[in-house]
């Protein structure tokens, strides 16, 4: 069985790239495990004070985000793009993975669902996740990573992605992070 851990950049509510995820669990193909990680707007603003080595007095939402990660073998991550970078939110999830350390040598991918209105198709942001994602030690495996741009209109009202194409290619997607285990 292998175990993915989903995260969502976005905390909207009607979020495409959350959406994404969602199917992506939802249509994960026998022997794969995905795990929707939610917490990401409940953890604390980081601050390097506040992440012991000896992890005494850690905030109970990041050593739960950081048990979450020790129990994956691979991280699936899909995010928007906000005023040409990461979203602050997610950028700070990512800042409490590097002193976990849970992260290194861990196989990520990311599915880009920037649509017509992104006209760089978040390319800045997904630059940056690259770097950041060097920094936390994690193993990019490009053949799982997909661009599939698509629109808030795509997601139907069970909260998953409709057009069946795209499920496909969310689906292939899984299936070649899990055969990079
Ligand atoms: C504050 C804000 C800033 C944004 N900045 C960018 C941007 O710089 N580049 C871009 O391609 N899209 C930008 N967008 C559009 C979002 O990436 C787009 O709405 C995306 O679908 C949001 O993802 P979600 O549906 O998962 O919430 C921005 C949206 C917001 C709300």
């Amino acid at each position: 069985m292998s175990r993915l851990l989903l995260i969502s950049g976005s905390l909207r509510g009607g979020s495409t790239n959350s959406a994404v995820l969602r199917t992506a669990a939802a249509l994960a193909p026998a022997g794969i495990e995905a795990e929707i990680y939610d917490g990401m707007g409940r953890l604390p603003h980081f601050n390097p004070d506040d992440d012991p080595t000896d992890g005494i007095g850690l905030d109970a939402e990041v050593a739960a985000m950081r048990a979450a990660l020790g129990e994956a073998d691979a991280l699936l991550l899909s995010t928007p793009e906000y005023a040409g970078a990461l979203p602050g939110s997610f950028k700070n999830l990512l800042d409490w993975t590097v002193g976990g350390g849970q992260t290194y040598g861990m196989p990520v991918a990311w599915i880009n669902v920037s649509g017509a209105a992104a006209p760089s198709g978040g390319a800045d942001a997904h630059d940056s996740l690259r770097k950041v994602l060097g920094y936390t030690g994690s193993r990019i495996v490009e053949e799982a990573c997909l661009r599939l741009p698509l629109s808030r209109g795509d997601v139907g009202e069970d909260g998953l992605i409709a057009p069946a194409a795209a499920r496909e290619e969310i689906v292939a997607a899984v299936r070649a992070l899990a055969s990079a285990l």
